[in-house]
């Protein structure tokens, strides 16, 4: 009794050794660096705690920690709630632009905005939209060296409900793009007559960069004033290096991807990033860079294959059954080996069903031949008057002479 129950405490102890090893083995960031900050994932080329685990100090992140257990990941000065390998961003929380009135139209609260970014961060034109709500709204958005630029202008004289489709056509809210390549935003907000005539329902406009997918406008009634916890997010778009691949390549000490990887352009032309060449994955920035899928452990699903499976570094074959013709992945053609063989035993049976046949055939023939033969010989021999006589004797004179 005593044995048996010394005998589970190493299991559970091995069970134990397996899920901390399970924890620590994460593939995206550096050995032995923290992989996430609260409920952020941080993988590399981000890295907090020491700036040995981020690639450069452009990419070291700060986490701070309050009594209470609540983690912040801080984007410069702002948090960051998610950061992308893949699609190379990083969203962070960002306030939004205000100017309040009281009744009598005088100004009680402003809030301008302003966001720089360094190398190699831009604000990302495809994701962001710069929005304004207000009914005595304008606002503006340029960048530092006001060179570029966007701005809205949204008005209103009744408390409109705000359709409820996420539309923003210039009527308590209005909606822009933002140009390519932006590094640096100051938003301001004005009003044409300080609110006075639509101070009973809006007292206040807001102007924001905004996620386009996270947008909500219910989210922004007009009666809306500002608080402490107002934010709006902002995706910013990230690469490896501001150089050409060709630059990057030429400095094995620098360039940024691992083993298996290719170099690609962003969209927003500022530079490089790095992804995994097809059939591999991982984390490209890493030193070990991306691994062979084993493609199929999923096969059917990601990876078709109608046949046999074979792994491949970097793809795999898929061989149809055999007999049958045809790729694979796309589908098989043809019989089976189960159907040939099932083809095979029955026509081999149904042969041999012939030959029986055939031969049984060939004895009926045979007897009856012989059958015939024995009557001939029976007539020639005058058989047939002996069993004339004899059938006469028991039955009559005539009676059996057709025969
Ligand atoms: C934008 O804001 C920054 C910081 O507040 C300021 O230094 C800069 O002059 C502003 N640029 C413009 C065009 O307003
Ligand atoms: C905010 O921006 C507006 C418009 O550019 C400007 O008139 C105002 O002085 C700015 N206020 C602050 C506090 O920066
Ligand atoms: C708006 O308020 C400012 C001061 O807060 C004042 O100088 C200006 O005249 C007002 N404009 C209108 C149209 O009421
Ligand atoms: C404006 O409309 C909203 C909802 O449509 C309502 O909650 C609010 O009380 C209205 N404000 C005024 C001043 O009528
Ligand atoms: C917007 O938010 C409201 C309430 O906050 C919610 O009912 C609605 O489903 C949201 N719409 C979208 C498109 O997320
Ligand atoms: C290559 O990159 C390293 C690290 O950034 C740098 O110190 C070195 O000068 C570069 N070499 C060349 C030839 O550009």
């Amino acid at each position: 009794m005593i044995l048996q129950r010394w005998g589970f405490l190493p299991m559970m102890l091995l069970l134990v050794v397996a899920a901390i090893t399970g924890a620590t083995a994460n593939p995206d960031v550096k050995d032995g660096c923290q992989e996430r900050c609260g409920d952020v994932i941080v993988p590399y080329p981000f890295g907090i705690g020491e700036q040995r685990c981020a690639m450069n100090s452009n990419f070291f992140l700060r986490c701070t920690s309050t009594d209470d257990g609540h983690h912040e990941l801080w984007f410069g000065f702002v948090p960051a709630r998610h950061i992308s390998v893949e699609e190379g961003t990083v969203i962070i929380d960002f306030v939004p632009a205000f100017d309040c009135y009281d009744k009598s139209g005088q100004q009680v609260r402003l809030y301008n905005l302003s966001m720089d970014l360094i190398d190699p961060y831009t604000i990302s034109e495809s994701r962001n939209m710069f929005t304004a709500v207000g009914c005595d709204t304008i606002a503006m958005g340029t960048n530092k060296e006001a060179t570029s630029g966007v701005g809205c202008l949204s008005l209103c004289t009744v408390n409109a409900t705000m359709s409820k489709e996420n539309s923003c056509s210039g009527s308590g809210c209005c909606q822009t793009s933002i140009p390519k390549g932006l590094k640096s935003l100051n938003i301001t907000v004005q009003s044409l007559r300080n609110h006075t005539t639509v101070s009973e329902f809006n007292p206040c406009g807001f102007a924001f960069l905004q996620e386009k997918v996270s947008f909500n406008l219910s989210d922004w009634p007009l009666s809306r004033t500002p608080t402490d916890f107002d934010r709006s997010n902002v995706v910013i778009e990230w690469v490896a290096q501001t150089e050409t691949c060709e630059e990057a390549r030429a400095n094995k000490s620098s360039y940024a991807c691992g083993i298996n990887t290719n170099c690609y352009y962003s969209d927003n032309g500022q530079g490089y990033r790095c992804a995994c060449n097809e059939g591999f994955e991982g984390n490209p920035y890493l030193e070990k860079g991306c691994q062979d899928i084993d493609e199929c452990k999923d096969a059917g699903k990601r990876y078709p294959c109608q046949g046999k499976c074979h792994n491949t570094i970097g793809d795999y074959e898929c061989k149809c059954p055999l007999g049958m013709r045809g790729d694979g992945k796309r589908g098989c053609r043809g019989f089976g080996i189960i159907t040939i063989i099932i083809s095979v035993v029955v026509g081999v049976v149904g042969v041999l069903l012939l030959l029986i046949g055939g031969w049984w055939l060939y004895k009926i023939m045979e007897k009856r031949k012989s059958i015939k033969l024995k009557q001939k010989f029976f007539r020639q021999n005058g058989g047939l008057l002996l069993q004339q006589q004899l059938s006469s004797s028991d039955q009559g004179y005539f009676q059996n002479q057709s025969i």
